[in-house]
Parts: structure tokens; sequence; C-alpha cells
């Protein structure tokens, strides 16, 4: 039939013009040729939307110098830990294990300065030397990082800091390498065969760090004219160990998960161990929606939801009587569980897994502005 060999000769065609295509594609991978063929160089770039591609276009000559002598395609990024956050030490060889970030090589060794790609600074640990690390000189591709997981209200400003670091890790969801104090995750078969533990006690309260002047405490006060709370911590005469913790945790009902400040997307462990060990946290921090951004909305209480301590009681005092009602609290369990953050470790490695990834130039200008206010 004649139909037969023109449809032969399209194919040719066809199949001429995908070689072509992939040719040129081989070509302008391999030969970079010289022209402007910049993704987003005629929109106006910014940080966010411009990363390694366009930096040139936002950087000018010294940014394209970043660019060229671009050491950070090394199989092994260094990432040197300052000081041990709080002094607390953790195992350097795990970020491949623990979250399945390979390639970095961790080290809490001050002598690999200089080779390190990136520097963790816990805000906590550097007060006192500000004027030393001002006085180092920084190879040019190396990223400094702040990190701090307390809220501003607990965190010293540093007058010296603007301008100083090139990234930011906090549990802030505008930070650059963000750690929440804990996540929902999917859940496991394991995860879902979840019971509520036993209870024998209705609300219960840990605290370390009693200060009358905290909106926490006043909460408290009012509350606890209401409803009988069992009150832990030093301030109670009640200390208590880890292990006493979880059992404590999940033999109450509801837990007054009340942060000691309050902030954007400052919700801690307070909210998330509760949640963990299968109590209902009573939130009092940022505003419900702040909350539902990072857990269902049916998985705790807030005592904005009511207008007075008094009427929290009385819903408490309510759900105690109805189970049905209770159990609500915890549907989330079949689809979610709760993964806690690794204090330093997870900041290291996530610090690390930043960095393969972006490899541009950034400055943090205003520190103290961004976290203060
Ligand atoms: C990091 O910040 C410092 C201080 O502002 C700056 O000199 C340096 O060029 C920045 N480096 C990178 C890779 O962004």
């Amino acid at each position: 039939p004649p139909t037969k060999p023109r449809k032969g000769l399209l194919r040719i065609t066809h199949l001429g013009l995908v070689l072509l295509v992939c040719f040129s594609a081989v070509f302008f991978i391999y030969y970079k040729p010289a022209i402007s063929w910049l993704p987003c160089s005629r929109s106006e770039p910014t940080p966010d939307t411009c990363k390694d591609a366009c930096l040139k276009v936002l950087k000018g000559e010294k940014a394209a110098q970043v660019g060229k002598d671009n050491t950070h395609n090394v199989k092994d990024m260094v990432v040197l830990i300052w000081s041990w956050p709080f002094g607390f030490q953790f195992n350097l060889e795990s970020c491949g294990s623990e979250f399945g970030i390979t390639g970095c090589h961790l080290t809490a060794d001050r002598n690999q300065l200089n080779k390190a790609h990136g520097v963790m600074f816990h805000l906590r640990d550097i007060g006192g030397e500000l004027s030393y690390l001002l006085t180092l000189s920084r190879p040019p591709l190396q990223k400094w990082v702040w990190m701090n997981m307390e809220s501003p209200a607990n965190s010293p400003q540093l007058p010296g800091a603007d301008d100083l670091f090139n990234l930011t890790s906090n549990y802030r969801r505008d930070s650059d390498i963000w750690v929440p104090y804990g996540q929902l995750v999917e859940a496991s078969e394991e995860d879902k065969a979840f019971q509520i533990p036993m209870k024998d006690k209705l609300v219960c309260w840990i605290v370390s760090n009693w200060n009358n002047n905290y909106q926490r405490v006043n909460y408290f006060n009012e509350l606890s004219k209401y409803i009988n709370i069992e009150a832990y911590g030093r301030h109670f005469g009640k200390y208590i160990n880890d292990e006493d913790y979880v059992k404590i945790m999940s033999s109450c009902k509801f837990y007054l998960a009340f942060e000691n400040s309050i902030y954007k997307d400052y919700m801690s462990d307070k909210l998330y161990h509760p949640m963990r060990y299968g109590t209902v946290p009573v939130v009092l921090g940022p505003p419900r929606e702040n909350y539902e951004e990072f857990v269902p909305g049916n998985s705790f209480i807030h005592v904005d939801d009511f207008g007075s301590p008094q009427e929290l009681a009385d819903h408490l005092k309510l759900l105690d009587q109805n189970q049905e009602m209770y159990e609500q609290y915890f549907t989330w369990r079949k689809y979610f569980t709760v993964k806690g953050s690794v204090f330093g470790l997870e900041h290291a490695c996530r610090i690390c897994e930043h960095l393969k990834k972006n490899k541009n130039f950034r400055v943090f200008k205003n520190i103290n502005k961004w976290y203060w206010g």
C-alpha cells in the first residue's frame, strides 16, 4: 500500500528530530556555551527564587567567583560544631543512621576550621566569644550557621551578630535549616495499634522553671482553683527523673503543655511529649491556628478556646466523664506518630544536607531584628 513508506519516512524524520534535541542537550550540558542562559535572568531574582544557577545575576562578580571555584561537590561535607550545644555531646557518625543523610563529616575539632564548609554556632554558648569570632579569617565559601532553639525571651541578643552569619537553624518555620521540636509523621502498622495508656490522674503538670512573672503560672494558679492538678518539679518538692517522667506523663488524661513564653512557631517538647506518650496536651502558647500548622486541630485543647480557666476546668471534667469524647483527641493516631528532633545532632546533620543542596552566597544581614523583632 502506498501509505506505508510515507509512515516510515515520518518515523525516520521523528527519530532525527529526537536525536538532534538530545544531541543539543548534551552539547549544552558539556560545553556550556557562553550565552546568557540563566533560568531566572529575566524576572527580578530574590534569594528565595534564585538559587545556584542565577546567582551571578543576583550577586554580581563576587558571587560569580564563589561559583567558579566551588568545591562543594566534594563527597564529604565538613561541618564543624564550634562547641557542644549546652555541653551536650552526640555521636558525630550518625547522620546516616539517624536521618539518612550521607556524605557528611561532622567534627568538633576546631583545628578543622579552615576545612569546614559550614560551622554551627549554638547561640547560648558563644556569648563570651563574640569578639574572638569577629577576628577569625573565614574561607570564602564557608557558611556560619546561627543555631538556637530557645524562644527570643530566653535567648541573648548578640550586638555584633548582624552580618556575621550566613544561615539560621531554629524551630521557626522561616529559618534556613528548620528543625522543629517534633513532627507528625506517617504511622507504621505498629504505631497504628496504639492504645490509650491506663489513666489514674486527671490533669498533670511538670514544671522545671517556675517564674511568677510567666503567664503560665498565673493560668495554672487560676485553673487549680477549679480542678485538681497533679503538679511535679522542684517548685512542688516533687522532682522526677526521666524514667518517672514517661510513666507519670502517660498516666494523666491531660497534660498542661504551657510554654514559658509565647512566640510564633514556638511549640516545644511540652507539646510533643504528651502527644507521644498518649496524653492530651492542653496548650498555652501561640494561637490555635499556629498549632494547627504543626499538629491536627483535634489532637489538643487550647486554653484560648475557653473564656476563662474555670470554663476550661469544666470542659476537662466533662471529658473525664465521657470516654467517647475523650477518645476523639486520639483519632490522629490512626494516621500519624510523633517524631521528636534530636537536639544538636539533627541540626548539624540538616545543616550538612542544606549545604550540599544550596551552594549559593548568603549573608544574614539583620539577625537581631529577625529574631527579636
Ligand atoms: C558568609 O557571610 C560572611 C559574612 O558576612 C561573608 O563574608 C561570606 O562571603 C558569606 N559566605 C557565603 C558562602 O555566603
